[in-house]
């Protein structure tokens, strides 16, 4: 900052009869080489005086249109089957969508987020490939129900391979068996050809956009060359760029029924302890031809987000993660936090760090408290 818009104030703490005393002295305020105010104290507070002054004022703002709303598809007919770990969160059947849809519209909100919960689970989870699959037909359900909502299919396998894993994994039995490998290893480019394969599926059944999630090498160039190839180049694909091995994704493991049934998803998701690698990780979606990038989970890696933002002229989704939707319903239901209000905050800090669009579980009550003048 250049000298003569330095603004410095002075805090003098100084001793009298035993007690410490904070004395607030403006020593100097020059502005463009002016003095301004070398003997009135600033006060930032004057902009703060009502609510008025300060929605005048105010640089973040909200809207439901700043909202991705994801939904669980369960197998199954009639069923809205509450999730334990995720207050006011359902797994829905396909029929049950249509009324879905139409609600999250009346709201404003733009998007919605599939994963799905297949009546069976595979080594290879094929339910994601098969044309009749929970997501591919939860897609055309939706579409047709209500054609401008956008669905975007949350492209991985963990919640349809019987092991839980995100792809196939390194055993003596399954194709693409590599001795070199260590058995129980998650293989990559065999993964690439699911992935590949079951956005085509998604993308011919109607979704608008695919969202590769599962934090594997190439998985967005395996993407954008498989949905090119079957002439579907107008599908963009919005990457999980920068997802973290997080123990918040706890409830969501609840929720898609996916937990791995050995080990966990360090060798593939990234090191919570890594910022620096995350703009790598972001960088090399971005030259494998991701539309958009996402950092999750989103209130603890705000640092991360900021940092990409920063970095990538690309819209840039945070995705608020089961865990801390859990916790905020958790402390709210002990009576030691206010629901609405810590949800909007987080929100707030969700984009003022540098979101454009924010996966949440909050969407449908946030979208009605910001309605209601909140
Ligand atoms: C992977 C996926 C996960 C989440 C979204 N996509 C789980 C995981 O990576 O283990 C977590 C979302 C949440 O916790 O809300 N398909």
């Amino acid at each position: 900052m250049p000298p003569e818009r330095a603004i410095s104030c002075l805090f003098v703490s100084g001793e009298n009869g035993g007690e410490t005393m904070n004395v607030f002295q403006p020593v100097q305020a020059t502005m463009n080489g002016h003095a301004t105010a070398s003997d009135r104290v600033l006060r930032p507070r004057r902009l703060r005086i009502s609510p008025a002054m300060r929605r005048m004022v105010r640089e973040t703002t909200l809207a439901p249109s700043d909202f991705i709303y994801p939904l669980f598809v369960r197998f199954g007919r009639g069923d809205r089957r509450p999730i334990a770990s995720m207050p006011g969160q359902f797994q829905l059947t396909v029929d049950e969508l249509a009324r879905e849809a139409d609600s999250i519209l009346e709201l404003g909100i733009p998007a919605v987020l599939l994963f799905g919960i297949p009546e069976e689970k595979d080594w290879c989870g094929s339910d994601n490939f098969s044309p009749h699959g929970v997501v591919p037909e939860a897609i055309r359900a939706l579409k047709e129900a209500a054609p401008e909502l956008i669905v975007i299919s949350d492209m991985c396998f963990c919640e349809y391979t019987d092991h839980g894993h995100c792809g196939v994994i390194n055993t003596p039995t399954v194709d693409g068996y590599t001795a070199a490998l260590p058995e129980g290893y998650l293989l990559n480019d065999p993964t690439l050809e699911l992935i590949g394969r079951a956005s085509v599926v998604h993308a011919e059944a109607g979704a608008d956009i695919i969202a590769p999630s599962a934090m594997l090498d190439g998985m967005v160039a395996a993407t954008r060359g498989a949905l090119d190839e079957a002439d579907l180049e107008h599908v963009p694909i919005l990457s999980y760029a920068a997802k973290y091995a997080s123990s918040f994704y706890g409830p969501f493991r609840e929720a898609a029924e996916s937990p791995p049934s050995f080990g966990d998803r360090s060798q593939y998701q990234m090191d919570p302890a890594n910022r620096r690698e995350a703009l790598k990780e972001v960088a090399l979606d971005v030259a494998e031809g991701a539309d958009m990038i996402m950092v999750k989970p989103a209130l603890p890696y705000l640092d991360v987000l900021a940092a990409v933002r920063k970095e990538f002229n690309l819209p840039t989704a945070a995705y608020q993660v089961s865990g801390e939707y859990a916790m905020l319903h958790a402390a709210a239901a002990n009576g030691w936090l206010d629901l609405q209000k810590c949800a909007l905050e987080s929100l707030t800090s969700i984009k003022r760090a540098g979101a454009d669009m924010i996966l949440t579980y909050f969407a449908k009550d946030a979208a009605r408290w910001l309605s209601a003048g909140q």
